[in-house]
């Protein structure tokens, strides 16, 4: 019995040298960081962002893989199978770390399968469409739609966050679209500015360059208060749809037994990305916003992750939205 206790606490003790170890040398190679949308979109932009300052903390790279399809479902199953050695990160949000669980069979677990490093910046969406499209404010816009049962609204798949806000216009306006799903919310747009799709809700960080620009309209702010950086665009409850907020809050993950001393490490090389004054002007000007600093930690994007989970997925079911 001594024995097998000894050989129990020599394995115990030798793990945990192990785990050490590995946290103590890490990173010793470049760390592939896992986008689950179309380059060019929202997240790559975030992502990119984020990795480019996150490498000069970490001494390694950090690349950006960008693994579509299926509503980020592939790119984020991707990382959920890696190793849990620090060197696959899953950058995501709302949608792909929330949401999807309610809509798709996944081959993991949103919570058992992750770790999470930190809370990212967030943003709201834009109601936006083709220039040619006749409505000149959000009430001649649903208008419009009702009048072409035939309206074409692009999306980044079934359950991405411009899914879901899609899906609420129909049921707060009674309207009904045809979706259009894409690897992303990057080439929707582009077939939204060549007018070949009539609508779409987009993130603001996406949307607000080319609006302003003049190669989109949009006709109101998924957000209770309008946004510093486009304060000519409505509320949607200015606009006439009360209440369809959404937020895109971004997020980072590991797989689940990645060691705590990785994750800490990990997570100092985003806070001090965060708070680079480049980073904090880039996201600025997208309309991203920062996370408080209290608010930077694996706890704070466990807590909420946990209670939008409980929020959104009897939401989510009871709209009856499926994968088909
Ligand atoms: C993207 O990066 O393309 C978007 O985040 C997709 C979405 O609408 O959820």
């Amino acid at each position: 019995m001594k024995t097998l206790v000894r050989v129990a606490l020599a394995l115990a003790l030798s793990f945990a040298f192990f785990v050490a170890a590995a946290a103590d040398d890490y990173p010793s190679r470049p760390i592939t960081m896992i986008v689950p949308f179309a380059a060019g979109g929202p997240t790559d932009v975030v992502g990119r962002l984020l990795a480019q300052y996150m490498s000069q903390t970490l001494g390694q790279n950090v690349i950006v893989e960008d693994v579509t399809g299926a509503a980020g479902t592939i790119g984020v199953g991707r990382a959920a199978a890696a190793p849990p050695d620090g060197y696959t990160l899953s950058l995501g949000h709302w949608s792909t770390h929330v949401i999807n669980g309610a809509i798709y069979k996944l081959s993991y677990d949103l919570l058992r399968d992750f770790a999470p490093v930190t809370l990212l910046p967030s943003n709201p969406m834009l109601i936006v469409s083709r220039n040619s499209l006749p409505a000149k404010n959000l009430k001649e816009l649903v208008a419009w739609v009702k009048d072409h049962p035939h309206a074409t609204m692009g999306t980044a798949g079934v359950g991405s966050g411009s899914h879901i806000a899609g899906v609420y216009f129909e049921k707060f306006t009674g309207t009904h679209v045809q979706f259009v799903p894409y690897r992303g919310t990057d080439p929707a747009l582009i077939d939204l500015m060549a007018g070949r799709i009539d609508v779409m809700f987009d993130q603001v960080s996406e949307a607000s360059p080319k609006l302003q620009d003049g190669r989109i309209k949009a006709y109101a702010v998924t957000a209770k208060t309008r946004l510093p950086s486009l304060p000519q665009i409505p509320t949607v409850d200015e606009a006439g749809l009360p209440g369809l907020y959404i937020n895109i809050w971004y997020g980072l993950w590991v797989p689940k037994a990645t060691p705590a001393g990785i994750i800490a490490k990990l997570n100092h090389a985003a806070v001090t990305a965060m708070a680079n004054p480049a980073v904090q002007k880039r996201f600025a000007e997208l309309g991203l916003d920062m996370p408080p600093r209290d608010q930077q930690t694996p706890q704070a994007l466990g807590a909420l992750q946990k209670a939008e989970i409980q929020k959104w997925w009897p939401i989510v079911k009871a709209a009856g939205i499926k994968a088909q």
